[in-house]
Order: structure tokens, then C-alpha cells, then sequence
């Protein structure tokens, strides 16, 4: 019995030493502004481009905090003109040059020429939110996470949110985040459009229920689930457009006979 105490005692003390190495490690880290002045005298930061120096009608930018430790350093997206070169959503680069200035969004042209930043359609809601967001950033109110909100042409608000490096997730008509998220990928915009999050919350408003509607199954980046069952019957869809793609098949023997059963 006094040696089970006196382990366990001994426990406590590894488990407290432990805690209190690690708190003395933490306290290394910790992002001060003694730790910038140090970083950036053992290693200098880039200097920031043109744009973001010059600030005027022609040359302007918006300051980040780049991916330095504790962001000591700042780094500029230059922003970009009417009818510039533009990449839409920066596929496979975590922070992009260069985005489309305030009231331009990046515009997919057809066949293989290269995205231009145009025009969009003024007082709409997503451009209002741009704006919103555009002069908070300005006063310093904006986090580093939080994300510049994405218009199409039209002024509505683009599907698919990604947070560089880390999350896509879906958002609605409003913006809104709605169900479907995803790993930050190069490709990921090109898999995930959010049509199925986005008839469920399209759905569930119209009914302005509180409770679940029936509507097709998503899956977790807000896709059709390529199948999709009510009771015995089961069809397969396509995962954007929700359109079937096989008949309709009762399914008590089995799954088997569906074209998109992965069984
Ligand atoms: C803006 O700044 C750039 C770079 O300093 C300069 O070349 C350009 O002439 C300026 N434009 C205006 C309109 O002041
Ligand atoms: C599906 O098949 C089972 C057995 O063959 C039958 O009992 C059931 O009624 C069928 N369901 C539908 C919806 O036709």
C-alpha cells in the first residue's frame, strides 16, 4: 500500500515537472514585440512591394501578415487592375500576388485565355460586403483568418470560401456559412461547388422550418452523395449537378446492381 502511494506520488511529480518544461517552452514562443525586433534584425524581411508603398490611384495594395514566426513580417497583395491577368482563388498558391481591386472580380474567360480582373455589378449584397469588409480592414478591425468575402460577375456571393492553407467551407446566397468543409487543397475548388449544401439551406429557408427537410444527401464538401436512397429505391446522381445517372432500382437484395455503389 506505501509503495502504490509513494508511485503514484512520484507520477505526480514526473506529470508536474513535465507541464512546467513545457509552460518554459511556451514562454520562449510567445510572439512579443521584443521577438519581431530581434527576428527581423537576424533576418530580414523583404522589402514590401511598389504598390503597397506608393498607396495612390494606380499602384495600391492590401498589407498581410506573411507566414513568417509570429508574423513579424508584412507582405503585399498588390491589387490588380481592370482587365489584368487574375487566378481565381489562387488555386495552389496560399497567398496570391495579386487580386482583382475594390468592385472587380477575377472573370473566367471562355476556351483556354487566361482569367481578367472586370467589373462587377455595384450595389449588390456581396459587393456591399466587400466594401464593408475592404473599409474594416482599413480601421485594423479584420483577423488575419478572416476572408475577404468572393463575388461572381453578378455580385453574388461565391460558393466556396477558402481560408489559404487551411479550410474551404460553403457559404450561401448571403454569405452565410453554411454545411461542407474541406482540406485547403490545390485541386479542391474544382471538386467543390457546395450545390447540394446550398439547395438544403435554399430549401430549409424557403420552408423556414426548424426542423430537417427532406432533400437530397450531401456529403461532407457539401456535394450530392452519388447516392441517394428513399426507402427500398435507390438512384445514382451526379455529385454536382444532383441529376440522376442510372434508373431507379429497388434495392432489398442488395446495393450491388447501382453503378455508384462502392461495394
Ligand atoms: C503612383 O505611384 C507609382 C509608384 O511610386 C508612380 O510610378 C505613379 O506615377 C503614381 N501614380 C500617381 C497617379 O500618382
Ligand atoms: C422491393 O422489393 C421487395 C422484395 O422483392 C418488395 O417487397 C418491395 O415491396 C419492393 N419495394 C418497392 C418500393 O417496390
Amino acid at each position: 500500500m506505501y509503495r502504490l502511494a509513494n508511485a503514484i506520488f512520484l507520477g505526480l511529480i514526473a506529470i508536474a515537472s513535465l507541464a512546467e518544461a513545457q509552460l518554459e517552452l511556451a514562454k520562449n514562443y510567445v510572439c512579443t514585440e521584443d521577438f519581431c525586433d530581434n527576428y527581423r534584425e537576424s533576418n530580414e524581411c523583404d522589402a514590401l512591394k511598389t504598390a503597397c508603398r506608393a498607396q495612390n490611384a494606380t499602384h495600391n495594395g492590401i498589407i498581410f501578415p506573411s507566414a513568417t514566426p509570429c508574423s513579424c513580417c508584412k507582405t503585399c497583395v498588390e491589387n490588380l487592375q481592370p482587365g489584368d491577368d487574375c487566378s481565381v482563388g489562387g488555386l495552389g498558391y496560399p497567398v496570391p500576388a495579386g487580386i482583382c481591386g475594390p468592385g472587380l472580380y477575377c472573370k473566367v474567360a471562355e476556351g483556354d485565355e487566361h482569367p481578367t480582373c472586370q467589373p462587377m455589378l455595384e450595389s449588390s449584397k456581396c459587393y456591399t460586403a466587400q466594401k464593408e469588409f475592404d473599409d474594416q480592414r482599413q480601421a485594423g478591425l479584420i483577423g488575419h483568418l478572416m476572408q475577404r468575402p468572393e463575388c461572381d460577375g453578378d455580385g453574388n456571393f461565391q460558393p466556396v470560401r477558402c481560408i489559404p492553407g487551411q479550410t474551404c467551407y460553403c457559404v450561401d446566397d448571403n454569405g452565410k456559412r453554411i454545411f461542407g468543409e474541406a482540406v485547403h487543397t490545390a485541386s479542391i475548388q474544382i471538386s467543390m461547388r457546395c450545390e447540394c449544401s446550398r439547395l438544403a439551406a435554399k430549401a430549409r429557408t424557403l420552408l423556414n422550418s426548424q426542423y430537417p427537410v427532406l432533400t437530397s444527401r450531401c456529403d461532407s464538401k457539401g456535394s450530392f452523395d452519388q447516392l441517394q436512397c428513399v426507402d427500398d429505391m435507390c438512384v445514382c446522381v451526379d455529385m454536382h449537378s444532383g441529376r440522376p445517372t442510372s434508373d431507379l432500382r429497388n434495392v432489398t437484395r442488395g446495393l450491388s446492381s447501382l453503378p455508384c455503389c462502392k461495394c
